[in-house]
């Protein structure tokens, strides 16, 4: 379909909050509603050849992952530069984690977990997907350790700040390994990459027969490459609230959630549930602790990008000191490390 069928009347911003953003929401003119995507923002007007590559991808995984299963959008056209997509209904996973309390978030995240399986299982289809991935590993866990090795400096200055007796410093050594080795034998599949609460989109949707439920819709296959389906669970249900006056970090990660999304990935991908609850916690714990390193430096004036998105950082600091405190499994090296960063109250001793 010609980008010509597009009503030139009615455009307006994805999101109004961010006029400066490049997804607009138009109509076709047979009525249809679409999401208009471009290559460059009106804040940097110079297209790149990157960014015209990106969006030609993602119009190409979009044409090859839905018919395999994949809850993404409807592809509509692709002309360079340009991506036409059915719009979708709802709000992001983000904005419900705003205004939901956290027992009426459960539906909604549950609903993001099935529906990062059913993009799993089609992703896993897609021809030399296994090939891709494996050539990818090295580069993968380069990254990983990386950040492994950030995560466990920012953990180290609360306990250095606060050392207990009776050599507790000794077995969180032991822990940081056995967390390590959670993240080095993880399983690598192909899929998205740019994986957070802002690229999940979620309805609150009623059947004709008047029964409710959640549905997600995958956003943002601009950039494809292998990760761990758990590492992009944790990434795509915890919220930022960037860019919003009163925007919070919110987990949407719970323990029974947890329990039940491990119980159908080891249906998925064969093994015990609980490997897959040991990969949630170690890659929760990972990103809270970067996370609180960030806002850290924000706090300390050294982030202004940052500061600009979230507002309130002091506030966000005690948010995700709460959260790093509150284990998702019940035991492992995760739940130990969290346990020795709550002793103490280490985690509220720097702001
Ligand atoms: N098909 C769609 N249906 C409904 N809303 C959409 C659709 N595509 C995008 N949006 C809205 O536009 C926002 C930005 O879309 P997308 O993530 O694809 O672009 P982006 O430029 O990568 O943005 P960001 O940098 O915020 O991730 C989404 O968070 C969502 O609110
Ligand atoms: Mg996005």
């Amino acid at each position: 379909m010609p980008l010509a069928a597009l009503d030139g009347a009615g455009l307006s911003p994805a999101d109004p909050r961010r006029p400066e953003g490049r997804v607009w929401r138009g109509t076709l003119t047979d009525g249809r509603e679409v999401a208009i995507k471009l290559a460059a923002r009106p804040d940097q007007p110079q297209e790149t050849a990157t960014a015209q590559d990106r969006l030609a991808l993602e119009a190409q995984v979009l044409a090859q992952v839905r018919p395999r299963g994949a809850p993404v959008p409807e592809l509509i056209a692709a002309e360079p530069g340009v991506l036409l997509t059915e719009w979708c209904a709802g709000a992001t996973l983000d904005d419900w984690s705003q205004c939901l309390s956290s027992t009426a978030r459960r539906a909604p995240v549950a609903a993001a977990g099935r529906g990062l399986l059913r993009l799993e299982a089609a992703f896993a289809q897609l021809p030399g997907a296994a090939a891709a991935v494996e050539r990818r590993r090295p580069a993968w866990l380069a990254a990983r350790r990386r950040e492994f090795c950030t995560a466990r400096e920012v953990a180290q200055r609360f306990i250095d700040q606060r050392p207990a007796p009776g050599g507790q410093e000794r077995t969180v050594a032991e822990e940081w390994e056995a967390l390590w080795a959670v993240v080095a034998a993880s399983r690598l599949t192909l899929g998205p990459l740019d994986v957070n609460a802002r690229n999940v989109l979620l309805e609150h949707y009623a059947s004709s027969g008047g029964r409710r439920g959640w549905r997600a819709t995958f956003l943002d296959m601009g950039a494809i490459g292998p990760d761990n389906p758990a590492r992009r669970l944790v990434h795509y249900t915890f919220a930022l609230g960037a860019w919003q006056p009163a925007g919070q970090c919110v987990r949407g990660l719970t323990p029974a959630v947890e329990r039940r999304w491990s119980c159908a990935a080891a249906a998925q991908w064969p093994s015990e549930p609980e490997l897959y609850v040991q990969q949630l916690d170690a890659y929760a714990l990972l990103a809270e602790l970067l996370l609180l390193g960030q806002v850290q430096a924000v706090l300390a004036g050294k982030r202004p990008d940052l500061a600009a998105a979230w507002s309130a950082p002091a506030e966000r600091w005690r948010q995700v000191a709460r959260i790093v405190r509150r284990p998702l499994a019940g035991h492992g090296a995760a739940h130990t490390i969290r346990r020795v960063l709550a002793a103490s109250d280490r985690l509220y001793s720097v702001v």
